[in-house]
């Protein structure tokens, strides 16, 4: 199988030049002007368009037991939008409860995957409470291929866990060169705030960022980081929000402290107003970091742009709007967290950062792929375009108009918290390993062909 992608231009987090690129089985095997196909190849014209990395997306829910509900995606459905999006790899967090044993929480996480994802992908082991007997799973999960980690600092009595655990976690990831990734949010603070506004009265969607202002996140951030500097551990703040939260991990970088920063692509296009839509409309933006005041999409466009933020994720997690979002109808803290995002990530990193001028095109494929690919253990088998790599190509027509619509959208949600918005520019033609797995807007890939990725720690 062979696979031949003409006369794009290809960009990269550090370059930018028009070639083909030919493609044998599952890898990236010649880049070269004029090339030509051997008999059966498979060619795409890709003149007037861009070559990108695939994109690789470091948090997203697919499976997601939470707040009483699960979340709406499967991998059959979330594959399907990640690769019509753009995105060929995912790592998904898997997220015990903490009465849940660890081992086999990895193991009900990897089924839900193994024989249903078009796309590939990989798992950041939740923490959610540390014991002797999770230290010892831990240790072979990571044996079989996990080299990241992840805690809650929030979602008390849920995935929380408390100090002791905390440095442990830490104590035990600096020895095994483990990542560990963060929610950061004081559990304690947000539970007093949520006491107090409910007992004021105060019940509505417009009450979930009252509930956590950025004060909270920033404080939650400093924790973690007074943590790390002690443990030495490398750490990453997933869904880093606002200026507050910005200030604090900088901080700590400048002391020395090992720190990835990821934001979402809806803080950079999403301001709080969107939560206080009015007949509970606002319950489709309700997600933990709440969403912010508007003068902090600047701050982190900015810290993109000068490589202070490191990656974009979309910390997918879709509830419907008509169904599970109710459950908080009388009870903002009852509403599930998050937003549907997986499948617009890179087309809005396009349209409202390459386009507007926010950030360039290297920008985006370095915090969208390449980056991602360098923090998780990934680089250069993904995250970039060269002899040896998979075969992982976005083809991406930067003259292509359209609208998001849930009508139109391949994630199993009855909403899009994009509804109407304009498009200038999309992935056209998606590649995973050498295959097309998605083509204008149509999966077209074949599911269960997606790969578990191995990680090795690389944290020493
Ligand atoms: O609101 C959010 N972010 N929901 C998903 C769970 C999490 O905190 O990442
Ligand atoms: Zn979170
Ligand atoms: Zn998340």
């Amino acid at each position: 199988m062979s696979l031949l992608i003409k006369n794009g231009e290809i960009i990269t987090a550090d370059s930018r030049y028009i070639a083909d690129i030919y493609c044998e089985d599952e890898t990236i095997t010649r880049i070269d002007r004029n090339l030509n196909a051997p008999a059966g190849a498979e060619v795409i014209d890709a003149k007037g368009k861009y070559v990108f990395p695939g994109f690789i997306d470091p948090h997203v829910h697919i499976y997601l037991p939470f707040m009483g509900t699960f979340s709406k995606d499967t991998y059959v459905t979330g594959s399907q939008a990640a690769l019509v999006g753009g995105t060929t790899t995912l790592i998904e967090m898997c997220c015990p409860a903490r009465k849940d044993d660890a081992l086999a929480s990895f193991d009900l996480w990897m089924s839900q995957a193994v024989g249903k994802s078009a796309c590939d992908f990989s798992f950041h082991m939740g923490v959610t409470k540390f014991d002797a007997t999770t230290e010892t799973q831990l240790r072979e999960i990571v044996r079989r291929g996990i080299s990241s980690f992840k805690i809650f600092l929030a979602y008390k009595g849920a995935f929380g866990i408390d100090d002791t655990e905390l440095y442990r976690t830490l104590k035990l990831a600096r020895e095994l060169g483990v990542t560990v990734t963060a929610h950061c949010e004081n559990e304690t603070l947000v539970a007093e705030r949520c006491r107090e506004l409910l007992a004021a009265g105060k019940t509505d969607p417009g009450q979930h960022h009252e509930s956590r202002p950025p004060a909270v996140e920033a404080e939650g951030v400093h924790h973690l980081m007074t943590f790390a500097e002690l443990t030495g551990a490398a750490t990453y703040i997933v869904h880093l929000s606002c200026q507050e939260a910005l200030d604090q991990a900088i901080a700590a970088r400048q002391r020395g402290v090992r720190v990835g920063i990821e934001t979402l692509i809806q803080y950079l296009v999403l301001d709080k107003s969107y939560a206080e839509k009015p007949d509970f409309e606002g319950a489709k933006f309700v997600m933990s970091p709440p969403l912010r005041d508007a003068r902090n999409q600047a701050v982190l466009w900015n810290g993109l742009r000068d490589g202070l933020i490191n990656t974009v994720a979309t910390d997918h997690a879709p509830f419907d709007f008509e169904k599970q979002k109710p459950m908080g109808r009388d009870d903002f803290t009852k509403i599930p967290n998050g937003i549907p995002s997986l499948e617009e990530r890179v087309n809005l990193l396009y349209s409202r950062g390459v386009k507007t001028g926010k950030i360039d095109l290297h920008t985006m494929v370095n915090v969208g792929s390449t980056a991602v690919a360098k923090q998780f253990d990934l680089f250069p088998r993904k995250g970039t375009i060269q002899p040896g790599a998979d075969a992982d190509l976005v083809v991406f027509d930067p003259n292509y108009r359209g609208t998001i619509s849930a009508k139109t959208q391949h994630m199993n949600v009855d909403y899009s918290a994009f509804e109407g918005w304009p498009l200038e520019g999309r992935a056209s033609t998606v590649t995973v390993r050498g295959q097309v797995a998605a083509r204008d807007g149509k999966f077209t890939g074949t599911l269960g062909r997606g790969q578990y990725l191995r990680r090795t720690p690389s944290r020493f």
